[in-house]
């Protein structure tokens, strides 16, 4: 235990304002037949602080942050506990929090039927779900009788899943410039398609502008044609603590699955993600398998899901929660969709930038009036090592993408991301 003595330091240490992508190209320290003395140790910890990104309040480049420091505290008893989520001998509250987590969400987004397992990540989360809707465990027919219907704004985990899952059909369905799917496509794709199992995917809070679909059309069409709804809320999903917001999430409760990604804008470490189905006899029928090694009474959340040994993420979100109350989180949300609003006026009357999209959420496109080249300037402000927003593409063209996430950014730094990137 000696060694986690110096953890305050080392924590403290860490959150203090650095550069906020270092380069790191030091040695590595070999691995050697002897270990090491506390203090070496102690060297490494701070060599590996000071050559991390630092999700400080001037990180606006990506949907990662700081999490909270009741959940870093979790987190790590957690790791010393190691408990396994897999059978209930080897995590007896972990199990009934993770029941607890599930409720608790199934309740938040309407959905009194619905039962759900942590996964190890927002992708994980969304390959379970069109796992489910594939068939899961159960699934007799073959892969040529499946199409997936998915925005081009879709996050990359979904066509991973349908390539896991053997999903060649896959309709990619065009997207409007606010990053929502076009509806009127979506729809005639579907009418035109002849499989039997027909999937749309639907996102709230897209990757690239934070959009969130029209779900409940989405609904309308599943409805009519006979298809499984899978919503992606890894990331909107927080605006479920809204009463301004949650209309993003509108219709999700008729989702046959969704994930959820608390990991992102709940505050907590990754990776750690949540599949939700509708209804829980789908969960059996389609992600239930007997787990052999361990037989007794109690419920063993390993039996639903792809994963195997699982860690107790759900007791840090779940002391997260407790620690911070759902006012906090609302707040937060509200005030970063507040801010990002504020940055798109200032950015439609700054002189060398203008707004790409009108924000839904917390995520801003913008790109410069004149012509420059946007990858030197980029590098430029990656090197000053200040506020930081990323470089992405959208329809083929760059642009620079904001995240305004972190709870402490203020408009203050994002009008020095404008300076910086100024030439
Ligand atoms: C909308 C959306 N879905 C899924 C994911 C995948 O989550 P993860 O990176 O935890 O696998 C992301 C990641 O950014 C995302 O933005």
């Amino acid at each position: 235990m000696a060694q986690f003595e110096n953890i305050k330091n080392l924590l403290e240490q860490s959150v203090k304002l650095r550069k906020t992508i270092p380069t790191s190209n030091t040695p590595l320290h070999k691995i050697n037949k002897e270990g090491l003395s506390e203090t070496q140790i102690n060297d490494l910890f701070e060599r590996i602080i000071s050559e991390s990104t630092q999700h400080s309040l001037r990180m606006m480049g990506h949907m990662d942050t700081q999490p909270f420091d009741e959940a870093v505290v979790a987190d790590a008893i957690v790791s010393k506990l190691n408990n396994n989520v897999l059978f209930y001998e080897l995590s007896p509250i972990a199990t009934r929090i993770e029941m607890y987590m599930i409720d608790y969400f199934c309740q938040k987004l309407s959905m009194s039927d619905g039962f759900g397992i942590f996964c190890s990540g927002g992708s994980i989360a969304n390959i379970t779900g069109l796992f489910a809707a594939a068939g899961g465990f159960q699934n007799q027919q073959t892969r040529s009788d499946i199409e997936m219907f998915v925005s081009e704004a879709a996050h990359i985990s979904i066509k991973k899943a349908a390539t896991l899952i053997g999903i060649d059909n896959v309709t990619v369905i065009h997207a409007l410039a606010s990053g929502k799917i076009d509806i009127e496509q979506l729809e005639q794709a579907v009418k035109n398609s002849d499989v039997k199992t027909k999937i749309i995917i639907g996102t709230v809070g897209t990757t690239i502008q934070g959009a969130y679909d029209d779900i409940p059309s989405m609904i309308k069409i599943a409805e009519h044609y006979g298809c499984w709804v899978h919503v992606d809320a890894i990331y909107g999903g927080a605006t479920i603590f809204s009463e301004t917001h949650k209309h993003c999430m509108d219709g999700v409760q008729y989702a046959d699955s969704v994930s959820l990604g608390h990991q992102k804008w709940m505050g907590v470490p990754r990776v750690s993600g949540i599949c939700i189905l509708k209804d829980k006899k789908q969960m059996d029928q389609r992600l239930a398998m007997d787990v052999p090694y361990s037989v007794g009474d109690q419920m063993n959340l390993g039996t639903w899901g792809i994963q195997g040994s699982r860690r107790a993420d759900a007791i840090t979100l779940w002391i997260t929660l407790c620690a911070k109350g759902e006012k906090f989180i609302e707040n937060w949300v509200d005030t970063a969709i507040e801010k990002t609003h504020t940055f798109y006026k200032m950015l439609s009357e700054d002189e060398n930038f203008e707004p790409v999209h009108q924000p839904e959420m917390n995520l801003q496109l913008f790109r410069p009036k004149k012509q420059v080249d946007m990858l030197t300037a980029h590098k430029q402000l990656t090197d000053k090592g200040q506020e930081w927003v990323s470089l992405s593409t959208w329809k083929q063209e760059p642009v620079y993408r904001a995240v305004i996430l972190h709870p402490d950014t203020q408009i203050e730094n994002l009008s020095n991301v404008l300076d910086l990137l100024k030439q």
